[in-house]
């Protein structure tokens, strides 16, 4: 009989949620919309100090949405950091605009600010400056923002901000601790099944910009115009969240601080139990940065550098523990083959070493000390016998 399988990242229920979904089957509240949308929507705004917010089904929906509101289109240049998931970019590539990637700085493992201002530099000069820039605060770490804003503000290159991961997240930003999700123009969040807080699928456009948000939200809704019948200047999208899963989404928000608490711990856990292991090195924190350390992640360097970091997650799979492999960088997809990428340092590619030497841990916010000692003794037995894990 295996032993019982550790995730990821898994949802975590208080039984705040259940109430609420029952009060939006008690008021018959089960179309799309209804009161849990908006309460949604303004309790989230509060959090994390933005002017507007807009529930959607998912986090790609808010990236397509930010998109649209900056005029993203066929050949226009945007940027992204490399390190990061598909869905940061997906939007603008399908609406047929050119991507060029960013390298990630060492010390924080997101966007390098001296590669985009290199970038920027270039595409200046050239007379092609980018419609947007797209920063991601992965694996739950803001961006490196007091470095990062001033250079897409010197070239007057709006900012979204990819926060998917980075709900609860603060930013050490002009002296004052701010909350991810609250920068550039736009910001995405999402709810996904493995994030930090779940709606099972959801997420969530964020702004200063209220009349920017109440177009974005005429266009989640199909872009009705206001007419008696159905009539249309201009076509939109169903991409509105319903009020069953809002109300999911206000039960799990409640317990947001303790989330990030847990995951912090179980990060804390990890770098006690391994930190001694020579060559073992886990993300990094900046003084800038309050992670919500979504998912732990290491790397395996020097004295492990003959390890591969797929020899220890095959390991931990025969344990029926489930790991992952750091993002493969943008860049090195096949389907942007031949896009432009700056890295680092000419010839420093730090994002691709990360994703040569990287890997994700099990860290679900209700990890159970045990659970937690049989992922730490899987990563120890590959560190001590390679041979073990047969890639
Ligand atoms: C960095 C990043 N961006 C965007 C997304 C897309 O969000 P969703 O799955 O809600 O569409 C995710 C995660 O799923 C993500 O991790």
């Amino acid at each position: 009989m295996p032993e019982e399988r550790i995730y990821l990242s898994a949802p975590h229920m208080s039984g705040d949620e259940i109430k609420m979904i029952n009060e939006a089957f008690a008021t018959n509240w089960i179309a799309p919309l209804g009161p849990h949308v908006e309460a949604f929507e303004r309790e989230m705004a509060e959090k994390i100090g933005a002017r507007a917010a807009l529930a959607l089904s998912s986090g790609t929906a808010a990236l397509h949405l930010a998109g649209e509101l900056l005029g993203i289109g066929r050949g226009d240049l945007v940027l992204c950091s490399s390190f990061t998931f598909a869905a940061s970019i997906g939007p603008y590539f399908h609406k047929g605009a050119e991507i060029a990637f960013i390298d990630s700085e060492p010390g924080s493992w997101n966007m390098s600010p001296q590669a985009l201002e290199r970038a920027l530099e270039h595409y200046a000069a050239k007379g092609r400056l980018p419609k947007a820039v797209v920063l991601v605060d992965l694996y739950g770490q803001t961006c490196n923002m007091e470095k990062l804003l001033p250079v897409c503000e010197r070239y007057n290159v709006p900012v979204i901000e990819d926060a998917a991961d980075a709900l609860g997240s603060e930013c050490l930003y002009r002296g004052e601790w701010r909350r991810n999700g609250a920068f550039g123009a736009f910001a995405a969040l999402s709810f996904n099944g493995n994030k930090i807080i779940t709606t099972s699928g959801g997420g969530m456009l964020l702004s200063d910009d209220a009349e920017a948000i109440a177009r974005a939200r005429f266009l989640s809704t199909q872009a009705r115009d206001p007419a008696p019948w159905y009539q249309h200047s201009t076509l939109g999208w169903n991409y509105r969240m319903s009020n069953v899963l809002a109300g999911l989404g206000r039960g799990q928000l409640l317990h947001l601080d303790e989330r990030i608490k847990a995951r912090r711990r179980v990060f804390d856990r990890y770098v006690e139990a391994l930190g001694d292991v020579e060559g073992m090195k886990f993300m990094p924190e900046p003084d800038w940065s309050r992670s919500n350390r979504w998912l732990t992640t290491a790397l395996l360097t020097g004295a492990l550098e003959k390890i591969s970091p797929l020899a220890v997650l095959d390991h931990m799979a025969s344990l029926n523990i489930e790991g992952r492999p750091l993002w493969k960088p943008m860049h090195l997809q096949p389907v942007f083959k031949g896009a432009d990428y700056w890295p680092h340092e000419p010839g420093q590619d730090v994002c691709a070493g990360l994703f040569d030497r990287g890997l994700c841990l099990p860290s679900s916010s209700f990890l159970t000390e045990e659970q937690q000692d049989r992922v730490i003794a899987a990563v120890r037995a590959v560190i001590a016998a390679p041979e073990i894990a047969a890639v």
